[in-house]
């Protein structure tokens, strides 16, 4: 089945601008090749934007626009609210190529994206969709719009054809844990070891969309917390907490900033940074029952 067809029953405008959005990546997926060289500039964050990650804001902030049913545009690469002068009202969050530092590495990298009706300053549990496109051997599209969480892969004609529909974050022991070990925070150290203890194994990437993709396929927890000198962490609420949250949180997962839900948290600014946990109930359950201990 294609993703149209699969997105039949859904709101026409809802259904429309996330086949728009899926048309946008596969073009970002056609630049990864003549577009690989670093550019000179950093974005808000500090961090040097890559030529694609440039690129790539452009090409979505420019079909999104076109499209007509967006208000509200915030991007990681742009430092305000884009606002337009548009007949839809629905708000958009992106992080246009998160993981764009594995790009030269060849490793996996991914769009995300996050769909509000109205504004985007408002908390993620409000979304009424949330999706992203991960470029890794295969191009997948994973999506919810509140009814179940479903997926699809890109095949040689350009469409996306359904894979898996309804998936279910499992039970599994796999953490992907960033940040340095010197200078997590005693309740995180806790909790790292309580995993440690039972096995769990490290899997982390350095690309967040792809990191917390393999959690939601299977199982275990992804964290960049807060830590020493950065108890906000390093991730950001609305560009990659909220979106990949509300994902994991539809196939049953959870998400927490340490010590509450990270999708219930009212944004103050648009780039502000969130301690994060995204995976399966019982680790994202533990470590708040260590934090609310301590
Ligand atoms: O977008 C930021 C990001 O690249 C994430 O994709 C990733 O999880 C994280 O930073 C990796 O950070 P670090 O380099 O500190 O491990
Ligand atoms: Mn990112």
């Amino acid at each position: 089945m294609k993703l149209d067809e699969h997105l039949a029953e859904c709101d026409s405008d809802l259904r429309r601008l996330i086949i728009a959005i899926g048309n946008t990546c596969k073009t970002i997926k056609k630049g990864f090749a003549s577009r690989q060289s670093c550019s000179d500039t950093e974005n808000v964050y500090g961090e040097k934007q890559m030529a694609l990650d440039k690129w790539a804001d452009e090409v979505l902030i420019a079909d999104l626009k076109a499209s007509g049913l967006v208000k509200y545009l915030a991007s990681e690469e742009q430092p305000e609210i884009l606002e337009f002068d548009s007949a839809g009202n629905f708000g958009v969050t992106m992080d246009p190529l998160d993981g764009s530092s594995l790009i030269g590495v060849n490793l996996a990298v991914g769009t995300i994206i996050g769909i509000y009706r109205g504004n985007v300053l408002a908390p993620g549990n409000t979304m009424v969709g949330a999706m992203y496109v991960l470029y890794g051997p295969l191009t997948t599209l994973t999506y919810t719009v509140k009814k179940g969480v479903h997926e699809f892969v890109l095949d040689t004609s350009g469409n996306f054809i359904l894979q898996e529909e309804n998936i279910r974050i499992p039970d599994g022991k796999i953490f992907a844990p960033g940040a340095l070990r010197k200078e997590y925070l005693p309740g995180h150290l806790k909790w790292i070891e309580a995993l440690e203890s039972e096995g769990y194994k490290i899997r982390f990437s350095g690309s967040f969309v792809a990191d917390v993709h393999q959690i939601l396929h299977k199982g275990g927890v992804f964290t960049y917390p807060g830590y020493r000198g950065k108890e906000k962490g390093k991730l950001r609420l609305l560009f990659e907490a909220n979106p990949m949250g509300f994902v994991v949180a539809q196939a049953g997962g959870a998400t927490s900033h340490g010590t509450g839900d990270i999708l219930t948290v009212m944004p103050e600014s648009v780039n502000q940074r969130i301690p994060i946990y995204i995976g399966g109930k019982r680790e994202i359950q533990l470590i708040e029952k260590i934090n609310k201990e301590a």
